[in-house]
């Protein structure tokens, strides 16, 4: 504990200057910027998990295109509200190619990145059924999403699927529908923060029981094609992302092209509606929104009021990235394999260490590497394993942010460059040895 990599009393000013009384309890942004500041402060470079944000170059066909449709001058015109043409059409043939899914152009809509779809998606689905009120997270989630329903003022519940993985997914899904409140549900598949993926079984489980019950199922893809333990690189080959939309018409799928794309900054994601879902009537609607369908609720009042379209020029760069991928020409899961094999490296280090897996499987299956994964140390908490770690120059976020019940932290493998694995390879080493397993416990309390 005497030498630790970092400067201990540094660390301990800043985490009291964040005046959390619970590090475990400290959003992202506060880690972030805790982290920053110990960065400042000390000179020292901490392997930075905490922040999901993609850590490769963007892809170039759709800066290269982006550049020409701004030299085309379409910043100066208003794009449609439900995206241009030859974007509709290639992300109707994307669905078709990597998903084996049609889907009408028409329900093929640009959204300012999938954060953007999800709040219309949401908006929209609260308010079809007067009792229909709240809506269903399978958990652990993306916090963010919950903070839109807050903004909103909409009610939402949530379970963590630990516990409630294949069969026993059906009976605790049921625990909420049957009661009848619940809209939607949502998850991401891939799982961010665990990775951990819906199985087939699972999708079916959940298609089922959305048309047992009339439920709609927001199906966010934010990390599209990166199960790496499969390949769905080739368009129009099986075998194809998994998705609900093979077992219910009553799907939205939120598509970003922040992680496949790299293309987080010019906030740009597709939401994709089922032709049964987006022409469908609510008694709801006309009376809250003054509209008819689902659709045109997402389209005419949501988006409308939202941001009026999606930047143009980033529309173009889109269209063109998903034209190249549709044509087999642009590997873009080839690109991002970069995340899995860091994962890889990087979990072995934890796991030589003393640090374990805490979602660890897909019923059978060991789960993936990919862009994060969860870590717990024996007899510390999730706040505890934080705040001791950042003694040795290594961040991430607690489970507990994400609306899991389990002790322990998501890492996320984006932003810790290669050149930074000896680095963690010693820290990881020393901490174990400060901390061994089995005794002294007391230590670690002493620590923090
Ligand atoms: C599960 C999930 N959904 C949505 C998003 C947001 O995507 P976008 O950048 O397209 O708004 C993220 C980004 O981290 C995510 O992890």
């Amino acid at each position: 504990m005497a030498n630790t990599p970092i400067n201990k009393e540094i660390v301990e000013q800043n985490v009291q200057a964040l005046d959390v009384p619970d590090l475990g309890k400290a959003s992202i942004r506060e880690i972030v910027q805790l982290v920053s500041n110990i960065e400042a402060k000390t000179g020292d470079r901490y392997v930075r998990m905490e922040m999901g944000i993609p850590g490769l170059p963007p892809a170039r066909i759709g800066v290269e295109a982006e550049i020409e449709a701004l030299k085309n001058n379409v910043a100066s015109i208003y794009p449609r509200i439900d995206g241009i043409q030859p974007l509709k059409d290639e992300v109707s043939r994307f669905v078709k190619l990597f998903m084996n899914i049609d889907v009408d152009p028409l329900g093929c809509i640009p959204t300012v990145g999938s954060m953007q779809g999800g709040y219309a998606a949401f908006l929209v689905a609260g308010s079809c059924r007067k009792e229909r009120d709240t809506m269903l997270f399978i958990d652990p989630g993306f916090p963010v999403q919950k903070q839109q329903m807050l903004v909103m003022g909409q009610k939402y519940e949530s379970f963590d699927v630990y516990d409630y993985r294949g069969e026993k997914l059906r009976e605790k899904l049921e625990s909420f529908l049957s009661k009848g409140h619940i809209h939607s549900i949502i998850y991401s598949n891939p799982n961010n923060p665990t990775w951990i993926c819906l199985t087939e079984t699972e999708l079916q489980i959940i298609g089922e029981l959305a048309n047992k019950y009339d439920i709609t199922v927001m199906e966010d893809l934010a990390y599209f094609a990166m199960d790496f333990r499969t390949d769905l690189s080739k368009p129009g080959v099986p075998p194809y992302q998994p998705t609900v939309a093979r077992y219910t018409d009553n799907y939205v799928l939120l598509i970003s092209s922040s992680k496949v794309f790299s293309y987080a900054g010019q906030r740009i994601g597709m939401m994709v509606i089922s032709d049964a879902l987006y022409h469908r009537k609510y008694p709801n609607l006309p009376a809250r929104l003054n509209v008819q369908t689902f659709g045109g609720a997402i389209v005419h009042r949501a988006l409308y009021s939202l941001s009026s379209g999606t930047s143009h020029s980033a529309q173009y760069a889109l269209a063109a990235m998903l034209k190249a991928a549709n044509d087999g020409k642009f590997d873009f899961v080839k690109d991002v394999k970069e995340y899995g094999e860091r994962a890889h490296i990087m979990k072995e280090m934890f796991l030589k260490n003393g640090f374990r897996i805490v979602y660890d499987k897909d019923m059978d299956e060991e789960i993936g590497d990919g862009f994060y994964f969860t870590i717990d140390y024996p007899g510390m908490t999730g706040g505890e394993l934080l705040h001791n770690l950042l003694f040795y120059g290594v961040s991430a976020i607690t489970l507990g942010n994400t609306g899991s019940t389990k002790e322990g932290l998501r890492a996320c493998v984006s932003h810790v460059g290669r050149n930074q694995f000896a680095d963690l390879e010693k820290r990881l080493e020393q901490f174990h040895h400060d901390f061994p397993i089995g005794e002294k416990r007391e230590k670690s309390r002493e620590m923090i």
